[in-house]
């Protein structure tokens, strides 16, 4: 079995390579990135030392590259996580976005095609559903909740998903889609809410957070989301699309003070800022068709699971300073020119 896994030097991604490499060690894997600032080549190193684990560094949308890459290879599987992700940035800048998250996946989808992929696995996200409102914790995002995206990050994943279920339904691609809800973890670029607290906290910097903190997001360990890519794309059915997440809703207001307090912080530190525009208020996952088709659930309870997260930016704080440096970037370019196809 021969896997591509895009974006694997960034957050997500480098947890699935090393969850797969642990799974399925004779599998043969290649892990196409572009290394965006939000990839880290060092992310990778441990999966580096591995014979049946190979780098390309390129970009997704690089059709040349890409149609060279599957023609070489030949791979069995293909799960898509290279994206840009952040949804601050693609209010900033919205192009970036479509490019990667809509022609690149356009690409890997065309290429799928012609060098007979027996599965694309597009992994989205619950963002596409837009938001719920915070005085209705009875509604839940399901498979059947209609798209309606409120940021450019959401609608070019909601494009992609899209693309990717005509590329079953036009061509008979056998794909699969995930939609899951916010992760955490190791490795997660420190601009995204939980490593960000964290870094914030630690240097005793204010902790900014937008507008009254109320926001409520569904999260769940990165580990468990890995491990239902793997269910998916190994007993999913062709064409269906499944929604991953915990059931653990939480505050934002409530996950920084969480931080602060594990990390032995006063609350004084927390800062309010204007709000994110469009800011979408509460993400709520339904996973019961994953976990009834494939009996999948989580096995991290997030007391758990952040316990692990903040120890592991503590016992890595080199990881961060590379990155707050910009020392990452720079090995990035002269380490990424060895990775050519
Ligand atoms: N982080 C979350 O909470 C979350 C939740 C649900 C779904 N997702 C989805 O999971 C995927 C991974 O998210 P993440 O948080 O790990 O993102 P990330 O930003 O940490 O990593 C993205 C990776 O993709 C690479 N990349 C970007 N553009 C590329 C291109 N054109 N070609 C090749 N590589 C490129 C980057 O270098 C980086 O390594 C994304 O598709 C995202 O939409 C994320």
């Amino acid at each position: 079995m021969k896997i591509l896994i895009t974006g694997g030097a960034g957050f997500i991604g480098t947890g699935f390579v090393n969850y797969m490499l642990a799974a399925y060690p004779d599998y043969e894997y290649v892990c196409l990135d572009s290394l965006t600032y939000a990839g880290n080549l060092r992310n990778l190193s441990s999966a580096l030392t591995h014979k049946n684990f190979r780098f390309v560094k390129g970009s997704i949308s690089d059709r040349a590259l890409v149609d060279a890459l599957f023609e070489k290879e030949e791979f069995d599987i293909v799960v898509n996580f290279a994206a840009e992700s952040h949804v601050d940035r693609s209010i900033a800048n919205p192009f970036v976005f479509l490019e990667t998250n809509i022609m690149g996946t356009a690409a890997l989808l065309d290429a799928s095609k012609k060098y007979g992929v027996k599965r694309f696995h597009q992994v989205s996200t619950d963002e596409v559903y837009g938001d719920l409102p915070l005085d209705r914790p009875d509604l839940f995002f399901t498979e059947e909740t209609p798209l309606h995206t409120s940021s450019p990050y959401s609608s070019s994943k909601a494009s992609a998903d899209l693309l990717t279920l005509a590329y079953f339904r036009t061509y008979g691609l056998p794909v699969t889609i995930s939609r899951c809800s916010n992760n955490y973890g190791a490795y997660q670029f420190p601009e995204k809410l939980i490593p960000l607290m964290i870094q914030k906290a630690l240097a005793d910097e204010p902790l900014p957070v937008y507008g009254n903190g109320l926001n409520v997001r569904d999260w769940l360990y990165v580990e468990d989301h890995c491990r239902a890519i793997d269910m998916i794309i190994h007993s999913g059915t062709e064409g269906e699309v499944y929604n991953i997440g915990g059931h653990n809703e939480k505050r934002n207001i409530d996950v920084v003070k969480i931080i602060l307090s594990m990390l032995g912080k006063s609350e004084d530190l927390i800062t309010y800022v204007t709000d994110r525009a469009g800011h979408d208020r509460r993400y709520a996952i339904d996973p019961s068709k994953i976990h009834s088709e494939l009996g999948w659930l989580p096995e991290t309870k997030f007391e758990d699971g952040i316990e692990y997260t903040v120890k592991w930016y503590l016992d890595n704080k080199e990881w961060m300073d590379d990155i707050q440096s910009g020392a990452y970037a720079q090995f990035n370019e002269t380490e990424g020119k060895r990775f050519t196809l």
